[in-house]
């Protein structure tokens, strides 16, 4: 079956789904986007997208082109319409398509507005059991890594020197001190039983399954520190892990080669993981 996709008001095949050349999205990455997990047919903490995507839009003056209400409709219908089970929705928002390719905002140009799905087991996921290894690089991203834009070439990079190296994520480093991965936020346990993660700013993105990971450690009295640490630190950490929609929480067992701790994914890793596929079940809509 060819998948179905969303464009701009219509439900169609994947294969022909499509957008202008001159689409701002595709000449500027004038464009946010979010990606939200679906466990069991179900949205998971898909508020906490949506208010992200209302925020990053609202950053790059670009209006939401449906009501946040909507969008979740719109998200559902594709989910029952592809009968996906697990996996993810991916949904993007650009300026649209003017006449020409001028760089400031056009005038009465509606937003493009697309969907589409993908299956993933997120629970059983192979990486899920055994961990990834993780590379470093530079971060050479732009200093607004807080919107979710779709500008992500210096992720793309990271992504497949990654991959190149065999590791399944990069942590990008900014004066020494880990920023966070391509495509997730990262986190150490100390050995003093401390989750640290880096502080939200403009140097990293808001992750909705940090923010929910960190709340569910709190509740459980774990101690957690918001600020950048090295990878010196993660190195003598007991254990190291990633967070994203994609992912939920994923131990990280090495770094540029050298293990952290056992090099095994750790038991507070595990845990939380746990505790955060619970959340979202109970949660999921
Ligand atoms: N990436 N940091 C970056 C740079 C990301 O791209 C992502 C998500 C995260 C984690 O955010 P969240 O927990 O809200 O998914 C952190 C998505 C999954 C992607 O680009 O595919």
């Amino acid at each position: 079956m060819d998948p179905i996709a969303y464009v701009n008001g219509s439900f169609v095949p994947l294969s022909e789904a499509k957008v202008s050349i001159l689409d701002r999205g595709f000449l500027f990455a004038d464009g946010i986007y979010e990606v939200s997990a679906v466990l069991d047919g179900k949205l998971i903490d898909n508020a906490s997208h949506l208010a992200r995507l209302q925020r990053s839009l609202g950053e790059i003056a670009l209006e939401l082109p449906e009501s946040l209400e909507r969008i979740e409709e719109i998200q559902k219908e594709l989910i029952a319409r592809n009968e996906l089970t697990n996996g993810t929705v991916y949904l993007e928002v650009t300026r649209g398509a003017d006449r020409g390719r001028d760089f400031a905002f056009p005038k009465g140009v509606r937003p493009t507005l697309i969907m589409f799905t993908s299956a993933k087991d997120i629970i059983n996921a192979p990486s899920a059991k055994t961990g990834v290894a993780v590379i470093t690089v530079p971060d050479i991203r732009w200093t607004r890594r807080d919107i979710k834009s779709v500008a992500l070439l210096a992720q793309v990079l990271a992504k497949q020197a990654a991959a190149e190296a065999g590791a399944g994520e990069a942590w990008m480093i900014e004066n020494g001190l880990v920023t966070e991965g391509g495509s997730s936020s990262a986190f150490i346990l100390t050995q003093d039983d401390v989750l640290v993660t880096r502080h939200n700013s403009n140097e990293i993105l808001p992750g909705c399954t940090r923010k929910a990971v960190l709340k569910l450690a709190e509740e459980r009295q774990l101690r957690v520190e918001e600020r950048p640490f090295s990878i010196a630190e993660a190195l003598s950490a007991k254990e190291a892990f990633a967070t994203s929609a994609s992912l939920f929480v994923q131990a990280v067992i090495s770094i540029d080669g050298k293990p952290v701790g056992t090099g095994n994914p750790g038991p507070m890793t595990q845990r939380l993981r746990e505790i955060y596929v619970e959340f979202a079940r109970a949660t999921a809509v």
